[in-house]
């Protein structure tokens, strides 16, 4: 007798982890995404919910019924979330409420990306579970109000704190230095925070991993944290210069600048690197260095780009021919 695959809802399913695990969860498990406008790249069906309407989203999980929750929807832009608190708020905390609410009712184990801005950044060394979070941004207190809501109330959850994103399908460092890259001969990039860069695409990848051979530790009752991202450190100005030559711009140059030079709104810590050894330890779960994901991540990018760029082609065409 085949086996029923298991059904997972993916809320933030078109952003960028959203999309990756959409796509690589979809290939073997029965996805269905929630996301709160239309979203042209994804591949898996979704349904268009304002995770902020909490009855609408009630009723979007309810419908779905689905056997897992992978909670990835988020206002993610941290200096927007800094100077609009309560916007924050509504889509940080009071969405979370709503999932991990509709997931008690129909009894779905929840899983919960969190942050490494959950912390000071004032560590020496690197970031483990047990160490006790102190947010020093609006978006990391609100994300720090999800976890709180997510241990206290959900009945089954695993928290993964993840750190310093890139893919393909969102606003990401190597994409911006790629960008500023055509318009200069130096950019200012930060030397004074240092973190983990993760593709999300590998993040992705863990998860299937984990519900392939790990499945108990997301399904059994309780509550976990666990640190998870592609291995190595590195500070922004150096991670900069290596998507640079990577991308064969190396005669592009970096003028190294503090984070208060930068004064962006929210302010960042600057200590963002989390251990990874409790998910090795417990789940298995090891992520490659941060440097062969770039290395792969970037063909990858210029690809999708193209390809973006040929669709919109086209349908300018189309849309000409139909005018014509
Ligand atoms: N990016 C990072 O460096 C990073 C680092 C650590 C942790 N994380 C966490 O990882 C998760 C995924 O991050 P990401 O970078 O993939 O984020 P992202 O690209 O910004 O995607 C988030 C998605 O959630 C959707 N969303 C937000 N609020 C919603 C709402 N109220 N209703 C429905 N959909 C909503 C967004 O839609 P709209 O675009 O329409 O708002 C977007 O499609 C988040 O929980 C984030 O906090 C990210």
């Amino acid at each position: 007798m085949t086996q029923t695959p298991l059904k997972i809802l993916i809320t933030g399913a078109g952003g960028m982890l959203g999309t990756d695990l959409s796509n690589a969860l979809g290939r073997e498990f029965d996805v269905v995404g929630l996301e709160r406008r239309p979203v042209t790249h994804l591949a898996t069906p979704y349904d268009i919910c304002d995770l902020t309407q909490a009855r609408k989203t009630r009723e979007a999980i309810l419908s779905h019924k689905p056997d897992l929750i992978i909670h990835a929807a988020a206002m993610t832009d941290v200096d927007y979330c800094e100077e609009h608190h309560d916007e924050a708020l509504e889509n940080n905390v009071g969405a979370t409420e709503s999932v991990v609410s509709a997931a008690g009712e129909i009894d779905a184990p929840v899983i919960f990306f969190s942050t490494d801005y959950v912390f000071d950044g004032k560590k020496k060394g690197e970031y483990d579970e047990s160490d006790v979070p102190d947010p020093i941004s609006f978006y990391g207190k609100t994300k720090r109000m999800g976890e709180e809501i997510i241990l206290r109330d959900a009945k089954r959850a695993v928290i993964f704190r993840i750190t310093w994103l890139f893919g393909i399908w969102g606003r990401c460092f190597p994409k911006s230095i790629l960008r500023q890259a055509a318009e200069v001969k130096t950019m200012n990039v930060v030397h004074d925070q240092a973190g983990r860069p993760t593709w999300s695409w590998d993040l992705a990848l863990a998860i299937q991993e984990l519900l392939n051979k790990k499945r108990e530790k997301i399904l059994a009752p309780g509550r976990e944290i666990f640190h998870l991202g592609n291995s190595g450190s590195v500070h922004w100005a150096d991670y900069a210069r290596f998507v640079l030559k990577e991308a064969g711009l190396s005669t592009v140059k970096i003028k190294e600048i503090s984070s208060a030079d930068l004064n962006r709104p929210a302010p960042r810590p600057a200590n963002s690197v989390l251990s990874l050894k409790k998910a090795e330890k417990v789940l298995g779960l090891k992520l490659r260095p941060w440097k062969d994901a770039v290395t792969e991540f970037l063909p990858k990018l210029r690809e999708a780009l193209a390809a973006q760029e040929a669709k919109a082609k086209a349908q300018d065409a189309e849309k000409e021919n139909t005018a014509s």
